[in-house]
């Protein structure tokens, strides 16, 4: 399975959209379940534009971030160079079985990712091969189960259902980057048999509100769940 890369020609338009301030509820969510991060070594999965290593690395965390995404990659190394925290980035494929051979982490995460990683075994083998025994796994998503609301596209194939698993792109006018790198949809259910099934115990899961002002079009996402967040540790 070859992985495309699908965000090099939206890095524009993502690092516009998705800066520096990491006080939205999804990611502090996030944080919350990672736990203390000081002195540790974490694997920043699907980096991006290396926001939330910058986060981590703020946080007293040694990072290495990983992204397929040569255009998103240029950013984060920009911003690295401009302001250096240390955080080594390195193009790859998150599920290459090659990936960092040898490394050993007490942490990794996933922002908003893993919807955007076409194979979700590979990676999660990755993951569990390259953590420390005890080490936790936190990722933050869509959540599988959003309904959608009008201008906005559920989670899973709009011509489809919930139980459609597969690579779709988003038409609601206001899912305006999943029109663009479209999204894997898996059942929740395929999500935690997966990490199940590579070792990974669950520690702690968040449904955080997304913070939408009441007059906003997307007012009617408060009522549903909208983002899921969890912590699992290697068993
Ligand atoms: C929505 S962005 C999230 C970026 C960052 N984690 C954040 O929170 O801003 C999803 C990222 O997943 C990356 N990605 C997609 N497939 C990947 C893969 N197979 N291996 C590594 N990264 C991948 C994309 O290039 C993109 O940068």
């Amino acid at each position: 399975m070859t992985a495309i890369a699908r965000y090099d020609g939206v890095a524009d338009y993502y690092a516009s959209g998705w800066g520096e301030d990491l006080t939205d509820p999804v990611t502090v969510a996030l944080f919350d379940v990672l736990g203390d991060v000081a002195g540790q070594r974490v694997l920043d999965v699907a980096c991006g534009h290396g926001r939330i290593s910058r986060g981590l690395a703020h946080k007293g965390a040694t990072v290495v971030g990983v992204d397929l995404s040569a255009a998103m990659l240029a950013k984060a190394e920009e911003r690295e160079s401009n302001e250096p925290l240390g955080i080594r980035y390195l193009q790859s494929d998150a599920a290459d079985p090659e990936l960092l051979q040898g490394d050993e982490y007490d942490a990794a995460v996933c922002s908003m990712g893993l919807s955007d990683i076409d194979n979700l075994d590979g990676t999660l083998a990755n993951i569990r091969r390259l953590l420390r025994p005890g080490g936790i796994f936190a990722f933050a998503m869509l959540h599988p189960c959003f309904p959608g609301i009008e201008g906005v596209s559920a989670a899973w194939p709009s011509d489809g259902t919930y139980y459609d698993e597969r690579y779709w792109q988003a038409d609601a006018s206001l899912s305006t980057l999943r029109q663009q790198v479209g999204a894997n949809h898996r059942t929740l259910s395929t999500y935690l048999n997966t990490l199940h099934h590579h070792g990974l115990t669950l520690t702690q899961t968040a449904e955080p509100q997304p913070r939408i002002t009441p007059d906003s079009p997307r007012a009617p996402m408060a009522q549903y769940p909208v983002f899921f967040v969890a912590s699992f540790a290697n068993s």
